[in-house]
């Protein structure tokens, strides 16, 4: 399975072709209907071998054509299948480097339905939806199963004002956006405004910050750096488990508006693009005193963790919460090379019926490990 969802299959001639809807194991014929790159796409025609994994998707519009829903693409397979090929892909990957013994069994999500507390509707004036699989189309929606019960509420308000000539795109432009969020209601929703980042999951961030409490135990007291902090989802724990002083980056100045509303008194912000390269020497006062990192990126991960670790000569902890197996993986590998060991990674089911997967990871460097 690909990290995007799709099967992979593999031609004799070596040729690779992305399959959406296919599962591992199958046997099917597929017709070539494009092009990722070198790879090719395709479209199943017909199911020979069908998985004993799959089961019936229990959302009317999930499908893998440009007129069913993109949102859900795993569906249509039993939720341990989906657990199970989530956690294959991340033993793969630490497997590279030896350590997959350092991976726990997966958290699976407390609810697969009404799980999600913010999405980004789009819509024509006409009608509502999300994007159709794989493309820029609508794909319409009467309700979605996957939403928490009051985004639904709010989807169906939003539906009964269809149509509605304000969210007809512009010529030629793109599908209005409407972003919902189980904060507020219908009345809130602002036609393409941005949304700060959100854990898109409640109970399983509040899993995630439990995990963070745990594991910084021994650092109260120690200098902290907290990379990607957005509105302090991460920086409140840091702050109540004694770390002190804390510096949360990030690049969003309404989230860092937020967090420093949360009034954490070990806490300060510095807003900075974390991915330009003067980012590591603006940070460099921080860094050279920090004895823990905790960075939160997004999918891009951090490619210039190498710089970041050169300013940083007194760091014995990182913990690294990644939303992308490719990317952390390479991260990781930076970090065993600066003498860290992986001593866990936790895997964490976010997003049921999608080929998303969180990380959790507690890295140490013994040589530098706190004493006390
Ligand atoms: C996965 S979110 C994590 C936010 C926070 N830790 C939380 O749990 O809510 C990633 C964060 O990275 C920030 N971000 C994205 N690109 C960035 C960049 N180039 N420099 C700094 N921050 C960036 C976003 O604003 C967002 O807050």
């Amino acid at each position: 399975m690909a990290a995007t969802g799709e099967g992979i299959v593999e031609h004799p001639s070596g040729q690779v072709c992305f399959v959406p809807g296919a599962w591992t194991g199958e046997r099917g014929r597929f017709r070539v209907t494009g092009h990722r790159g070198r790879a090719a796409l395709g479209a199943l025609v017909a199911l020979e071998w069908p998985s004993p994994d799959r089961v019936a998707p229990p959302c009317p519009h999930h499908g893998h054509d440009d007129t069913h829903c993109g949102g859900c693409p795993w569906q249509f397979v039993a939720y341990g299948a989906q657990l199970a090929a989530k956690e294959a892909r991340l033993r793969r990957a630490l497997a590279r480097f030896g350590v997959e013994a350092a991976q726990a069994p997966i958290w699976a999500a407390p609810e697969t339905l009404g799980y999600r507390n913010r999405a980004r509707l789009r819509s024509d004036g006409e009608r509502i939806g999300f994007l159709a699989a794989g493309s820029n189309r609508l794909a319409p929606i009467e309700d979605c199963p996957v939403l928490t019960a009051r985004n639904r509420e709010t989807l169906a308000a939003l539906r009964e004002r269809l149509p509605e000539p304000a969210w007809r795109p512009r010529r030629r432009g793109p599908l209005t956006v409407l972003p919902i969020d189980d904060e507020h209601g219908p009345e809130a929703v602002v036609p393409g405004a941005p949304q700060a980042f959100r854990q898109g999951n409640s109970a399983q961030n509040a899993r995630m910050r439990e995990w963070l409490a745990r594991s910084i135990g021994d650092y109260a007291g120690r200098a902290t750096v907290e990379l990607f902090a957005g509105s302090g989802n991460f920086t409140e724990i840091l702050a109540a488990g004694g770390c002190s002083p804390v510096l949360a980056v990030d690049s969003a100045g309404n989230a860092l508006a937020t967090l420093e509303g949360r009034a954490l008194p070990a806490a300060t912000t510095q807003a900075l693009d974390l991915f330009d390269d003067t980012a590591t020497a603006r940070l460099a006062e921080a860094l050279a005193s920090a004895e823990l990192l905790v960075l939160d990126p997004p999918r891009d991960g951090l490619r210039q963790l190498p710089v970041f670790l050169q300013y940083a000569p007194r760091l014995s902890a990182v913990r690294y919460i990644s939303c992308d197996v490719a990317t952390f993986a390479r991260d990781l590998g930076v970090l065993l090379d600066a003498g860290f060991t992986l001593e866990a990674v936790q895997p964490l089911d976010q997003f049921p019926h999608t080929p998303h997967l969180e990380l959790l990871a507690t890295l140490s460097r013994p040589e530098c490990r706190v004493r006390g």
